[in-house]
């Protein structure tokens, strides 16, 4: 069983109480004791009244009021009510099968899981990043932006979210907290990943753009954060890119302080090169006995530089993961890109979406799962994150955790991103 199927009782208000007796009705009472404990577990059923809707139909009425009362906000989410063959399998299960037909629309499935580094945090194997998710500024427009992204995230099994606080200056925040907010048994599903340290220009007016570690900076912004996203804590805090004027004891102390009061469960860092993780994770292992889990540069078949600098290296060296931003190339190695950053746009796509089409003809996929998957076959297991705020796009990004290229493909790929033959 490697996959879980959720039904959203939010989008199911009629169905939950009824199916599911009907459900636990119809399955053989020699089956009854292996479901009995999952189902208690995942519904918060008793096992009395599991065993007395399914072995007698009665109590239907009881449930039903039941269900009625929980269907809150707390109850509307996701709960799971059985284990499905395998994500994106496409044979269901007899028991699925008699599922009516919106609950299977709505489902969740199961992305393999990845460490952050040495910590015990586990990471869907692709990240969502939220960089884009609340820039119109219009409130009501961005929050349906953000929701559609995340609940499509969620559902395709993503479950590590990516932010800063500067993305939609702090707007991407406030928007991901608000739908934490509309779904509160979200949050213990998912890892937060944000960041801090680039202090943007006229604030406060006259001010340059910046970089700030000092430990006043790194603590008010994480708190700052923390009160947009609507939660107690941030599972991984990244310092977003390097200061000049860093000093590294100084940052240890501002972690220390994070780490100790539990607004931080691990650290990270982003855009830091080799001898900078070193530098900083001396610090903070001397300060309070912790290993950077993450370094988060741009990674992509348009961006070879971390293979080639030593980035990842280090990281197979430290058991450091790679975060990879813009795995895409910003959109072009998608359907184009709308939203170039400065250093992306002298980026030649043409000929990796050449083979990229090859191969994904070949195997049935789309040129942007390959893009993917060519990252996901790193020994380091680099963690891509999909900045796409287009749902179908999301789900469709989420099919490279499923494919394994080989070798020669691989290499295939890297040829064409180099545009010279190999030495
Ligand atoms: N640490 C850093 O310095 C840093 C820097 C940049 C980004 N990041 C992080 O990395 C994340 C991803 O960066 P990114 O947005 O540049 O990544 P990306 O996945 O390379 O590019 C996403 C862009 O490509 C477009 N796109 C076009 N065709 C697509 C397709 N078929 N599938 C998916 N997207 C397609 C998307 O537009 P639509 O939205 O219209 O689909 C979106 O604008 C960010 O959200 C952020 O969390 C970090």
């Amino acid at each position: 069983m490697h996959g879980i199927l959720r039904l959203r009782y939010a989008h199911l208000p009629t169905f939950a109480p009824l199916r599911m007796t009907r459900f636990l009705t119809a399955l053989p009472a020699a089956t009854l004791p292996r479901v009995q404990p999952l189902l208690r577990r995942l519904l918060g059923l008793h096992p009395a009244a599991v065993k007395e809707s399914a072995l007698l139909g009665i109590g239907h009425a009881a449930r039903e009021e039941e269900h009625r009362e929980e269907s809150s906000e707390e109850v509307a989410h996701d709960r799971c009510i059985h284990a499905l063959p395998r994500a994106g399998n496409r044979h269901a299960s007899p028991l699925t099968q008699r599922l009516p037909p919106r609950a299977r629309l709505a489902t969740q499935v199961t992305m393999q899981k990845v460490p952050l580094g040495e910590s015990k945090l586990q990471s869907s194997r692709l990240a969502y990043g939220c960089w884009r998710i609340a820039c119109t500024g219009n409130i009501q427009e961005d929050l349906k932006t953000a929701r559609a992204a995340i609940l499509a995230a969620v559902e395709a099994g993503y479950t590590l979210f990516d932010h800063a606080d500067i993305y939609c200056k702090g707007r991407a925040e406030s928007a991901f907290g608000e739908v934490l907010r509309e779904n509160p048994s979200l949050r213990k599903k998912i890892l937060i990943a944000s960041k801090c340290g680039i202090r943007v220009a006229d604030d406060p007016p006259g001010a340059p753009q910046r970089y700030d570690f000092t430990a006043e900076h790194i603590i008010r912004s994480c708190e700052q954060s923390l009160k947009r996203l609507h939660s107690d804590r941030i599972d991984l805090y990244q310092l977003h890119r390097p200061d000049w004027l860093m000093e590294v004891d100084e940052i240890a102390i501002a972690f220390s302080s994070l780490y100790k009061s539990g607004k931080v469960r691990e650290f990270g860092v982003s855009n830091f090169r080799p001898s900078q993780v070193s530098l900083l994770q001396r610090a903070v292992q001397q300060k309070i006995d912790r290993n950077l889990v993450g370094n988060q540069v741009e990674i992509s078949l348009t961006q070879l530089a971390a293979f080639e600098d030593g980035t990842l290296d280090q990281c197979q060296a430290l058991h450091i993961t790679p975060l990879a931003w813009s795995p895409l190339g910003g959109g072009l190695l998608g359907d184009g890109a709308t939203d170039l950053l400065p250093g992306q746009k002298g980026y030649k796509p043409n000929a990796i979406n050449t083979v990229l089409d090859e191969i994904a003809t070949a195997r049935g996929t789309t040129r942007v799962a390959i893009a993917l998957a060519w990252l996901l076959k790193h020994p380091t297991k680099i963690i891509p994150i999909i900045g796409s705020v287009n749902p179908e796009r999301i789900r469709a990004a989420a099919k490279a955790a499923e494919i394994e290229l080989t070798r020669e493909e691989w290499y295939k790929l890297l040829i064409a991103a180099r545009g010279t033959p190999l030495p």
